[in-house]
């Protein structure tokens, strides 16, 4: 049976991993959350204690432990770490070490090791460019700094943790500037790449735009 791939990248906030796993249902796909094992990656490198600025040490952590995806859980060493690795400390630390081109290459593997299996809705930053550059419809999904730190800010709220909106910017213009300018595999569109601006959109609307480009690529 032919599996297919469809890659949703873009920065921060862009509403990527809501609408990637509501695509993902709707095909009945499977969902894989690229920047879920950064963030894993981050929680084992932290308690490891190592100096998250070497690119070795960090490299050489990530050969030593076990990442895991189940469902919507994510598993370190078989620890549940999932509403860890989604705290403001974590978020930081992934971006910071998702430069290391030794932590880029460990994670590839498991990534491209869900290929073949089922087919994929992927989501992440460099899905489309670096890690399934032959996918069948690569998506790059945007909205404008203020919208994504508004929805952040909103999804922050949500969850009872109290934030600063000009902080949550801060923080967002931070990560976007390390995503788009790091040597390995930075924020890019991809190649072939289709740019959805959410910015005026609702979540509806996006899914929707995105479904009707799967059918017809897919079916092409
Ligand atoms: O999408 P996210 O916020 O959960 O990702 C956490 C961090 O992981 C993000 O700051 C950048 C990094 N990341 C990456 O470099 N490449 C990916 N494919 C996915 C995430």
């Amino acid at each position: 049976m032919n599996h297919h791939i469809i890659t949703i990248d873009g920065p921060a906030g862009s509403g990527k991993s809501s609408v990637a796993r509501e695509v993902a249902n709707r095909l009945g796909f499977t969902f894989l959350d690229t920047g879920a094992l950064y963030r894993a990656a981050a929680v084992a490198i932290r308690e490891d204690g190592c100096c998250a600025q070497d690119n070795a040490a960090c490299g050489r952590i990530l050969k030593q432990i076990r990442l895991d995806l189940s469902g919507s859980r994510v598993f370190l060493n078989g620890r549940d770490i999932t509403e860890e690795i989604r705290s403001p400390h974590i978020s930081e630390l992934a971006s910071s070490i998702a430069v290391h081109p030794s932590v880029r290459s460990e994670l590839l593997g498991i990534q491209r090791s869900f290929a073949g299996r089922t087919s994929l809705v992927v989501e992440g930053r460099d899905t489309g460019s670096v890690v399934f550059p032959d996918a069948d419809l690569k998506i790059f999904l945007d909205a404008t700094p203020e919208e994504r730190a508004r929805r952040r800010h909103e999804e922050l709220r949500l969850k009872g943790s109290a934030s600063v909106m000009d902080n949550v910017l801060k923080d967002l213009k931070n990560r976007d500037h390390r995503d788009e300018t790091r040597k390995v595999s930075p924020l890019v569109i991809p190649e072939h790449g289709i740019v959805v601006d959410t910015t005026h959109l609702s979540f509806d609307e996006v899914v929707e735009k995105i479904l009707s480009l799967a059918r017809d690529r897919l079916t092409d």
